[in-house]
């Protein structure tokens, strides 16, 4: 889906470093999964809620991988790969995920809070993706981010998705974790904590700003990200 929202975009860049660039962040990316062609392996069957708490566990783990590296550029990598992360995970959460809350008791002001917490950890990404890692501050800044993410994690996944794993059938959440799937690819890459975050809208926005975030990425390095159902 990426490769074919962005081909135009891709031809017009000529110049030879911008398109190592888009390929090194194409492969970072690990667009390919969400990519469907006719000779494509058939996309496995995914909870949707797995998905939820395999970024969950990305995001936890790049913060772990930040702490330990000492190198500035290594740390700028993982830095890169934790903004994006959080961004998209949060994006395509609040259009796949967040809307199936209305089917639990008190659901709408859940998703409302979700979303809350949401718009505070992007104020500070959002920060933090202006910011250098050798800037005064940046370490600080990342730690707090972290805490909140986690928090916000632990929450969905101790209170909120056991919840809904007990109100939607699981082939009801399987076919949530294929939209989950295929849409990730398709949002924002970095975070805009002033654009509305509930679908249509949210649609409307990151089909605006996806587009010039993963241009912006491809100026960027990362780290390799694996999930387990792409593979
Ligand atoms: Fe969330
Ligand atoms: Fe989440």
């Amino acid at each position: 889906m990426l490769r074919t929202s962005l081909s135009p975009i891709f031809h017009r860049c000529s110049s030879p470093i911008f398109s190592s660039s888009i390929i090194r962040h194409r492969r970072n990316y690990n667009v390919a999964a969400a990519s469907s062609t006719a000779t494509d392996p058939p996309m496995r069957q995914v909870d949707v809620i797995t998905c939820a708490k395999e970024d969950h566990s990305i995001i936890r783990n790049l913060g772990e991988k930040f702490d330990k590296e000492r190198n500035n550029h290594e740390k700028q990598k993982i830095a890169n790969t934790f903004i994006r992360e959080i961004a998209v995970h949060s994006h395509t959460e609040e259009m796949i995920i967040y809307p199936e809350f209305k089917i639990l008791n008190n659901g709408e002001n859940i998703a409302d809070h979700s979303r809350e917490e949401h718009r505070e950890i992007k104020k500070d990404l959002s920060k933090l993706d202006g910011m250098k890692v050798s800037d005064i501050g940046y370490n600080e800044l990342f730690k707090k981010i972290m805490k909140t993410f986690d928090k916000h994690a632990r929450e969905e996944e101790n209170e909120i998705f056991p919840k809904l794993a007990n109100a939607i059938h699981e082939s009801r959440r399987k076919e949530l974790g294929r939209k989950f799937i295929i849409t990730r690819p398709t949002v924002s890459t970095r975070p805009h904590p002033s654009a509305p975050d509930k679908p249509p809208m949210e649609i409307a926005a990151g089909l605006a700003t996806a587009p010039i975030d993963k241009l912006r990425d491809a100026t960027r390095d990362f780290v390799e990200i694996n999930r387990s159902y792409t593979k």
